[in-house]
């Protein structure tokens, strides 16, 4: 979604602003503005399109403030126009916002009638123009309040007041908002990332949290309005870092960083000593009835992944949902299960409702995050962090691989208290997660190989990515990775589930990949292959050397190390993104930040 940075500084805040913004970035990417207090008012910039352009525009027209706010958008209401960009203003009030109001419509009915006038399509005006009817006759925290109890929705915002310049506001309902603490300097950011380059001593507002900062201090209102305290945290070097080291890209070099990432998240669920699974947080698995697993795009396939591994091997019932559909449906729910979040932000909407929603069926709940300062990680019973390291490439890569590798140590953890697996079988597998990052490593060195089967693939309207077992969520991972970067139609599907209709879309100029190294399924799986290559579809097939002897003469073969089945979804997700990431390089696609999305999903 859109990003925010505040600064209540002491010298000119223009670069800083922009420094900022260009963290934020990956959260959205229609169009970006900054404004600040100048000597004889307010001072606005903005610009449609990629930072770059308002940047282009500071260069001619520079800010002199040393107060300010900015913003990068991922547009909801109305077009991604220089118009729309915010800040917004409207009298004494210039804002900016991170979500949706719900009642924008009839607010702006309202406000219309009162005689207010609206230049934007956007829904954020509205709380613009409300605030600035609260401000007369209130002070401005109480006029903040004021419109907050008006406003329906999710959303964080940074807000300036004419005639109040060492002062800033903020607000969130949903959407993160961070209160960094410097010398003198005070800042507001959607995360830990947005003020790195400032200060690493964070507080996190709690969901319905207001706050006033100035130069010293952050006066934080709960959501009635009572003062409250919010713990000033010393967050990591490594939340705040952000380098892209020799890679051309963020995807780019968050692919090659999975082995090291699974070695650290491996590492913190299992005693690599022992070799037992140490499953922190308590929960019995024991005596666990079921688990219900929600999130959305990646990290729900990483989830689905989790059900194959968790049901085989521990015979505990997993259920996995897509977050959006979830709590709509009304799904039949029992306290006795326990409600896992998978994200790697631990800010999706439609997870947290979803999670909200079984913690309201009395549910005991977890997360499996990467921010572990999010609003998931601090509203679960227990937090399963991934410990992969901050994400930045949209497309979600090693977050994916980290969150599979919980899931791997959970299943393992599960199958030995439920005594399905005895103690040496445990440490066998504890022996073959840990062979994973090298393995992993290994798998990524067919990159060369990758990249001469780039041209052909990139020319394809459609593609289909086809697995069996864990490689059949592999096989929806890939599809999903190679549209959302490269815009070129794929379908993932179960390699069996081919003929009962997709295999219609066959012809010479759909590629076909077909993920199936070693294990018991292949045979089949390659049998599945065997009908596509008959209707003249051309065919990838990732394997390893074993599998690669099945491959008929001529065909395209990426070939991965042999491994373990139960770490082979993390052994051949490197190989699938690499095939994704260089597709759209060669289309010359913004890889880092694909058309139309945003990172983190803070809107249904
Ligand atoms: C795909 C991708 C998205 C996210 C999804 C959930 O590459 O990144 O599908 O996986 O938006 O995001 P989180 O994990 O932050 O909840």
């Amino acid at each position: 979604m859109c990003g925010i940075i505040g600064i209540v500084g002491t010298s000119s805040v223009q670069e800083r602003l922009v420094e900022s913004l260009k963290r934020l970035e990956y959260r959205g990417y229609d169009s970006a503005g900054v404004a600040g207090f100048a000597v004889d008012g307010v001072e606005r910039r903005r610009a449609a399109g990629k930072l770059k352009n308002l940047e282009d525009v500071l260069a001619v027209e520079p800010l002199t403030a040393t107060v300010g706010i900015g913003h990068t958008r991922w547009a909801t209401h109305g077009p991604p126009t220089k118009g729309n960009a915010h800040p917004h203003r409207a009298g004494r009030v210039t804002l900016v916002h991170n979500g949706i109001i719900e009642n924008f419509a009839e607010l702006k009915a309202t406000l219309k009638a009162e005689g207010r006038v609206f230049e934007t399509d956007t829904d954020t005006e509205v709380v613009a123009q409300l605030l600035d009817r609260e401000l007369s006759g209130k002070p401005p925290a109480e006029a903040l309040k004021s419109t907050l109890d008006q406003v329906r929705g999710a959303f964080a915002l940074a807000v300036m007041i004419d005639g109040e310049p060492d002062m800033l506001m903020g607000a969130r309902r949903g959407p993160p908002l961070v209160v960094g603490y410097g010398k003198g300097e005070m800042f507001l950011g959607s995360d830990a990332l947005a003020v790195g380059p400032f200060t690493n001593r964070i507080a996190y507002l709690e969901d319905g949290d207001f706050v006033v900062i100035d130069h010293n201090s952050a006066k934080v209102f709960d959501a009635e309005g009572h003062p409250a305290q919010r713990a000033v945290q010393t967050v990591p070097q490594s939340a705040t870092l952000m380098e892209k080291g020799n890679y051309r890209h963020f995807m780019e070099k968050e692919i090659h960083d999975q082995p090291e990432g699974c070695q650290r998240t491996i590492a913190a669920y299992v005693d690599t000593l022992t070799g037992h699974a140490a499953f922190p947080g308590g929960i019995d698995f024991a005596t666990l009835e079921r688990i219900q697993i929600v999130g959305c795009g990646t990290a729900y396939y990483a989830g689905m992944l989790g059900k194959y591994l968790i049901e085989r091997l521990a015979d505990l019932p997993v259920d996995v949902e897509v977050a959006s559909e979830f709590r709509y449906r009304e799904p039949s729910l029992h306290a006795g299960s326990l409600v896992i979040a998978m994200s790697q932000s631990g800010e999706t909407a439609d997870t947290l409702a979803a999670l909200r929603y079984c913690q309201a069926k009395g549910m005991k709940s977890a997360a499996v995050v990467n921010a572990v300062g999010s609003t998931m990680a601090r509203e679960v019973d227990v937090v399963w962090p991934i410990h992969c390291g901050v994400e930045i490439g949209v497309a979600s890569t090693k977050a994916f691989t980290a969150q599979v590798s919980v899931l791997a140590a959970l299943a393992v953890a599960a199958a030995r208290a439920r005594g399905r697996i005895d103690s040496a079988e445990e440490q066998r597998l504890v022996r073959v997660m840990l062979e994973a990052p090298r393995l992993m490593a290994e798998a990524a060195l067919a990159e060369d190989a990758i990249r001469k089967l780039v041209p052909e693939l990139a020319r394809a309207r459609d593609v289909l990515y086809l697995g069996r077992g864990a490689m059949f969520p592999l096989a929806l991972e890939g599809a999903l990775k190679l549209k959302e970067i490269s815009y070129i139609h794929a379908e993932g599907y179960a390699a069996g589930e081919l003929k009962h209709g997709p295999i219609a879309l066959i012809d010479e100029a759909t590629p076909t990949i077909v993920i199936a190294p070693s294990d018991p399924l292949m045979e089949k799986t390659l049998a599945n292959m065997s009908e596509v290559a008959a209707r003249g579809g051309p065919i990838i097939l990732v394997t390893d050397a074993e599998g690669a002897k099945h491959a008929a003469p001529g065909m395209k073969v990426i070939i991965g190390p042999a491994c373990d089945p139960f770490i082979a979804p993390l052994v051949y997700a490197p190989p699938i993104q690499l095939l994704a990431y260089h597709v759209a390089v060669h289309k010359g696609a913004d890889v880092d930040q694909p058309r139309n999305l945003a990172k983190s999903v803070t809107v249904e």
